[in-house]
This record gives C-alpha cells, sequence and structure tokens, in this order.
C-alpha cells in the first residue's frame, strides 16, 4: 500500500514523521476522511474547501489542495481501489523542537495521505438500526475545525463501544449536539430537525447533503436544538457522517426511540443517500 508524505509516494510501512511533529506533540494538525465509491471520490472538493477552512483558522501555511486532489486520485490508481475505499488527508504545522507558539513561518507543514479500500458498515445496522449512548460534551468550543485532537471524541466512542452501541451522542447544557464521529438528526411530527452549524458541531458534508435531499423530497427541515430530556418522545433518530452515511438510531442508553425501528422518513433519506452514492 502507497502512501503520500511530505512530497514522496513510498510504501506504507516506510513512512516516517518526526517526533518533533507538531501534530505528535500538540494534535497542532487538521484531517478530512473522504469516501470512495466506485472508484470515484465522493464529495471530495467540499472536504478540501472545509480543510481549508481549517487550515486558515489555525494559521497553518499550506495552500496545496489542488496537489492533494491529483495525490488521492494517483494513490487510488496505485493502491487499487476501483470500488470502494477512504481517502485519509492530514496536515500538521510541521516539525520545530518544541514551543507552544508557532514555528518560523518557513517550517514545512507535514502533508499525509492515505487511500485504502473499505467496506461500508455491515447492511444490519442499517435495516435494523444501532444503538446510541449519551455522553457529556467535554470538548473545546471549536468543534467546527475538524482537529485532529481528538480525545474526547476517542473516550466517548470507547464508551459507546463498551456499551455495546455504535455512537456517543455528545450533551451540552441538555442539548444533543452530534456524534463522536457523525453528526445526527432527528424527526419530530414530520419535520428534520438539526442543531445549526456553529462553534458546537462539525458542520458535516453529508449533513449538508442529507439537508438538500430532505429539501427535495418535500421533508420540512429545522435547524435547531433536541433536548436530551426529549430524545426519547422524537419519532425518528439518525446519524449522518461519511463512513457512516446515513444509519437509523433505535435505541439511545437502551431505552428505545420512536416505534424502535427505523422510520420511513430515516428511510426514506437512506433511499436518497444510496441512489447518489449509486450503492
Ligand atoms: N467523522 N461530527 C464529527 C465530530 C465527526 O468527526 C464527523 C466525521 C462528522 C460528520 O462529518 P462528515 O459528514 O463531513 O463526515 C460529524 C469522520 C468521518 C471521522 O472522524 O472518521
Amino acid at each position: 500500500m502507497l502512501v503520500y508524505l511530505n512530497g514522496d509516494f513510498l510504501p506504507h510501512t516506510e513512512a516516517r514523521v518526526s517526533v518533533d511533529d507538531r501534530g505528535f506533540l500538540f494534535a497542532d494538525g487538521v484531517y478530512e476522511v473522504i469516501r470512495v465509491y466506485g472508484g470515484r471520490p465522493y464529495l471530495l472538493q467540499e472536504h478540501l474547501d472545509r480543510m481549508a477552512g481549517g487550515i486558515r483558522a489555525l494559521e497553518i501555511p499550506f495552500d496545496g489542495f489542488d496537489r492533494l486532489r491529483d495525490v488521492a486520485f494517483r494513490l487510488m490508481e496505485e493502491n487499487g481501489v476501483d470500488d470502494e475505499g477512504n481517502i485519509y488527508i492530514q496536515v500538521t504545522r510541521g516539525a520545530a523542537p518544541r514551543k507552544h507558539a508557532f514555528p518560523p513561518a518557513d517550517t514545512p507543514p507535514t502533508v499525509y495521505v492515505s487511500v485504502k479500500p473499505a467496506r461500508r458498515h455491515p447492511d444490519a445496522y442499517y435495516e435494523e438500526g444501532v444503538d446510541a449512548i449519551t455522553t457529556p460534551d467535554t470538548r473545546w468550543a471549536r468543534c467546527d475545525i475538524k482537529s485532529i485532537a481528538l480525545l474526547p471524541n476517542v473516550l466517548a466512542n470507547q464508551k459507546a463501544h463498551a456499551a455495546g452501541a455504535f455512537e456517543a451522542l455528545f450533551i451540552r447544557d441538555g442539548i444533543v449536539l452530534e456524534g463522536s464521529h457523525s453528526n445526527v438528526m432527528a424527526v419530530v411530527d414530520g419535520t428534520l430537525v438539526t442543531y445549526p452549524t456553529c462553534n458546537y458541531i462539525l458542520a458535516g458534508i453529508t449533513r449538508d447533503r442529507i439537508l438538500a435531499l430532505a429539501a427535495r423530497l418535500g421533508v420540512p427541515i429545522r435547524e435547531g436544538a433536541i433536548p436530551v430530556d426529549r430524545l426519547h418522545d422524537v419519532d425518528e433518530l439518525f446519524l449522518t457522517g461519511t463512513t457512516t452515511e446515513v444509519m437509523p438510531v433505535v435505541r439511545v442508553d437502551g431505552r428505545p426511540v420512536g416505534s424502535g425501528k427505523p422510520g420511513v422518513v430515516t428511510r426514506r433519506l437512506m433511499e436518497a443517500y444510496r441512489a447518489e452514492i449509486g450503492r
């Protein structure tokens, strides 16, 4: 498996980064995960645009986005990813002696790209729905940046895993914001409800597509809060994300949500999304 690191294409086992890399020392960087369907990256430009926003916010001197696009295509070809796969891109502030403040402006960012074959989650997850748990949101107040500092997400997801659940839902001030690696949407009296994009959630690329598909299907949309104490009263609940796609949630903290089965609106959106990705 070939990967790209700082200008070179080399075997995954030979790729090395410095122990002084600010990604290693400070989690000082951003990443993207992009899905490949039918040998074609899905919404690649949208992901690169979001990454550019994160890089601007963090003031990392990097502007090689056209190159990243070419690298992704070359790796898909070299690694024979001609059907389903994942592209992973990470850019950090580069390697420099450990000091909190930024290194000299000419420090080259560390740029890493991998492309691997990857399968979707088992059909049963989509057909029967999955469990989620709730957990306090202990993250920082810039969740809109897709930072590689994922410790709260890692701990929350592990907690879900240990409970036999697929996802952990972050709760801040009594509001359900998003999952550890997905956005969350509810259906209440026929209206799709999801938290508005702001500094407390990631503006999911899939979230955006689902809102567009819902609008096309004539499903009313309200970008607003889902209070955690109303979570078990919603009619339907589902997750959206690049690797998660559209996934129904049928139980939260061990108690059924809605009918305890994937809901009608969820299934319509799952179908519309599948038609779009050609699966
Ligand atoms: N996760 N919220 C969080 C915290 C996420 O990490 C993700 C994506 C999403 C969904 O965003 P998108 O639709 O753009 O993938 C929402 C990626 C896939 C990951 O960390 O693996």
